[in-house]
């Protein structure tokens, strides 16, 4: 099966869209960028030590690109070592990210800047360049709820964005609690079952980091709606959210980044 991306703008961002029978892959370039800058400064305070970043969910790969072009241009990328790895429950979305031709129309979104680190592939074709592309590994598909890295292999920051709303919420307290055994240090996650998240997060290690959080969780503006929000027994819940207002449990909701409080060490197998 051929996978197409439509494109099509939403609150003015550049949707890219695949569907291939089973999985949704609704992702974006630059989708949050107050995000990715705040994780460039996060990532700056580690002070050289080398990275090890994960991406779950990872879909057909605008978001670790994005992540890529924000750790070259500042320049994060070269004082710090990284390997980057992404991966996905599909595998047809996996492989298109590799090849990583996406629809030029995905460019109109993107600032001067940002466009310079695509180049034309042929008539209406673009992708990152390669010294883009190239910091990138995939991994096989596997879902998050309970991947298992080769025994030892751990990750300084796991992402796992727009994706939990596809599991229940017992899955979701399996995925956190198999996440920190490999994770050691930043949890950068969203659409999450909001009921249940301090709970989970909570029961493994994590707390909120609330650097810029008001403007972090309006800049998921496809999912923001003013007005009456779905029921929680309807699918949307999880995924529409209010605009940012300090409601109980606010750190915790409407928060897109979670740090291991004992960051050095994973949490141990049994836990
Ligand atoms: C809405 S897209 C989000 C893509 C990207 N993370 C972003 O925020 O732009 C959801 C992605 O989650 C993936 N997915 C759904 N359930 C998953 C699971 N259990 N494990 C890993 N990936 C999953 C889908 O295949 C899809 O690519």
């Amino acid at each position: 099966m051929v996978l197409t991306p439509l494109t099509d703008s939403v609150a003015g961002k550049a949707m890219l869209r695949v569907y291939d029978g089973a999985q949704k892959g609704a992702t974006a370039f630059f989708r949050n960028r107050p995000l990715l800058e705040t994780l460039m400064e996060l990532l700056e305070q580690r002070q050289g030590r080398p990275l090890r970043i994960l991406f779950h969910a990872g879909s057909i790969g605008a978001e670790v690109y994005s992540f890529v072009v924000y750790a070259l241009r500042t320049g994060l990328a070269d004082r710090c070592p990284m390997e980057i790895y992404t991966t996905d429950l599909n595998p047809q979305f996996l492989r298109f990210a590799e090849e990583a031709c996406y629809p030029a129309e995905v460019l109109n979104s993107f600032s001067e800047e940002e466009r310079n680190w695509f180049e034309r592939v042929e008539d209406g074709v673009v992708r990152p360049v390669e010294a883009v592309r190239r910091r990138v590994w995939f991994l096989p598909a596997c879902s998050f709820v309970d991947a298992v890295p080769p025994e030892g292999e751990v990750f300084d920051v796991v992402f796992i964005l727009n994706a939990l709303t596809y599991v229940t919420p017992d899955q979701q307290a399996e995925c956190l609690q198999n996440v920190a055994r490999y994770n050691t240090d930043l949890l950068v996650a969203c659409a999450f079952h909001p009921d249940t998240i301090r709970r989970d997060l909570l029961a493994n290690g994590y707390v909120p980091i609330t650097t810029r959080i008001a403007e972090i969780h309006n800049s998921w503006t496809e999912r923001i709606r003013s007005g009456e929000l779905p029921p929680p027994e309807s699918p949307d819940y999880s995924w529409v959210i209010p605009p940012f207002s300090e409601v109980p449990e606010f750190e915790f909701r409407f928060c897109s980044i979670f740090q291991r409080t004992d960051s050095r060490q994973p949490m141990p197998t049994g836990a």
